[in-house]
């Protein structure tokens, strides 16, 4: 998969894709990911790739030109282009693995006091990553690309994400525990050592249950997709 992002700060992503098993699934190519400044794009004189609101109002907006010209330049047939924005579809696992069938991924970070509405007509998809107003979209392009690479065949052992919570009707993934059995007082549970692997696949699926009736009620209340709808190709 190739992952294309546009930025106003490329250094920000310094860090994150070049550590643990982002770094190595770059390393053995199963993801390709691409950091381009759209400023670099921008006509205008100084490079300037925002300006005042029509109409008035506080701070800046990102003008069309060089984020239209960056996508243009790099989008192809089998594209999807993402904009990230608190006024996108909320982001979930199945959106998570949808994308992670793509071939290739183009995500726009907004920033500022947002962007010129006439972005949202070259794009396929808006995603939140949650109910909160980040300063920009770096950072959850970072959750995007995180969670979506781990998912690419070959870059885990495919039954570290079987198990996942919110994979099986949302359910939050089991109680794990490790040596030692007695950890001042703190038991783990008998039917972890009995050697039952029946048993304890039965019991890890109850306890799954039990957490998400106890921490997640809601996941069981309603199946909590809601980015069918706002996705612009499944309309
Ligand atoms: N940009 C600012 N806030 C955001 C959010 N919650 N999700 C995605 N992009 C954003």
């Amino acid at each position: 998969m190739r992952i294309d992002i546009l930025t106003l700060f490329p250094s920000m992503f310094d860090g994150v894709f070049s550590e643990s098993i982002i770094k190595r699934a770059i390393d053995n190519k199963l993801v390709d990911i691409n950091i381009y400044n759209f400023r670099d794009y921008s006509k205008d004189p100084h490079h300037s790739v925002d300006d005042t609101p029509y109409g008035g109002g506080a701070g800046m907006v990102l003008t069309c030109q060089p984020i239209f010209d960056a996508v243009n330049d790099l989008k192809k047939d089998n594209s999807k282009v993402i904009l990230l924005t608190p006024s996108g579809v909320t982001y979930k696992q199945k959106l998570a693995y949808d994308l992670s069938k793509e071939k290739h991924l183009i995500i726009i970070c907004g920033h500022y006091e947002g962007f010129d509405e006439r972005i949202r007509t070259i794009v396929d998809l808006e995603i939140s990553i949650g109910d909160y107003v980040l300063t920009g979209g770096e950072i959850a392009s970072c959750v995007l690309v995180d969670s979506i690479t781990r998912l690419i065949p070959g870059v885990i052992n495919e039954e570290s994400h079987i198990n996942d919570s919110f994979n099986d009707n949302y359910l939050l993934d089991y109680p794990t525990y490790t040596k030692p059995a007695d950890y001042n007082g703190l038991k783990v549970p008998d039917i972890l050592l009995s050697g039952d692997h029946k048993k304890i696949d039965k019991w890890r699926y109850q306890k799954s249950i039990e957490k998400t009736k106890e921490l997640r009620p809601d996941l069981l209340e309603k199946d909590g997709d809601n980015y069918e709808v706002c996705n612009k190709e499944e309309k």
